[in-house]
């Protein structure tokens, strides 16, 4: 059985260590019970100081972002090994407001996994379709050629360290959430491509975040589904109380 995983992805939000601490010393005493449910918040980079209020707890530390060389004359990039002194566990990686507007490629997402993994931080790869994109009914074409470009010559104890994170373009801060029915078929076609390249066991192992626009009023039906194995949640984790509840509907069995 896959454990669940929820993800806050603050993006440029609560960027200072006390924004980050008034948030976070409320959401721990919310979700201090819950072991059933793997757990991370990743704040702005200038918040992660703040964030280390969450050591010794249920809840892990996740950064947005990193760069794949270790060290060097790259200004305004920071490196896995420079995360990992600040005790982050998740790295986010491929979001589409990092592919859209910052012109990340697949090849690039693909060097920073791979250093990620070389380095033992937790990856989450985002991929997801443009509105336009499933509306021409090239959802399952677009898919493909990010988890190809993306997941390039990934050995098998590697992909089985990463998380999937489906997220579709046209439901991130819209308030349009993909239909459970319409996030399953999409996470059930990224294991069959996973099933191809890898085998049987891998694919069925491997865990698959739904995201965009999850909120408490819909986060149960959406983890009721067979291939969703939990959320990587943007603007309901800013919240403590919000962000609690989207946890707590996926305490339920399935
Ligand atoms: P949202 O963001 O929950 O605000 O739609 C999701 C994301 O970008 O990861």
């Amino acid at each position: 059985m896959r454990k669940f995983i929820i993800g806050g992805n603050w993006k440029m939000n609560r960027g200072t260590p006390q924004a980050a601490k008034d948030m976070l010393e409320e959401f721990i005493r919310l979700v201090r019970e819950i072991n059933n449910v793997d757990i991370f918040i990743a704040p702005p980079f200038t918040s992660l100081g703040g964030a280390s209020i969450l050591l010794n707890t249920n809840i892990k530390i996740g950064a947005q972002n990193m760069y794949f060389e270790d060290t060097g004359a790259f200004t305004g990039e920071i490196s896995a090994k420079f995360l990992k002194t600040l005790n982050v566990e998740y790295i986010i990686l491929g979001h589409s407001e990092r592919r859209n507007i910052f012109k990340e490629t697949d090849e690039m997402i693909n060097k920073k996994l791979k250093k990620a993994l070389e380095e033992g931080l937790k990856p989450v790869v985002c991929i997801g379709e443009h509105l336009e994109e499933r509306e021409a009914g090239n959802t399952k074409n677009v898919i493909k050629r990010q988890m190809e470009g993306t997941f390039k010559d990934l050995k098998k104890e590697q992909i089985i360290r990463t998380v999937i994170a489906y997220e579709p373009i046209w439901a991130i801060g819209t308030g349009r959430t993909a239909t459970p029915q319409q996030a399953d078929e999409v996470h059930a076609y990224i294991r069959e491509i996973l099933e191809k390249t890898y085998d049987a066991n891998t694919a069925s192992s491997i865990r698959i975040q739904y995201g965009g626009s999850v909120k408490p009023n819909n986060a149960r039906e959406l983890f009721e589904m067979e291939n969703i194995d939990g959320g990587l949640v943007g603007g309901a984790s800013l919240e403590a109380a919000s962000f609690a509840a989207i946890i707590k509907a996926a305490t339920k069995e399935k």
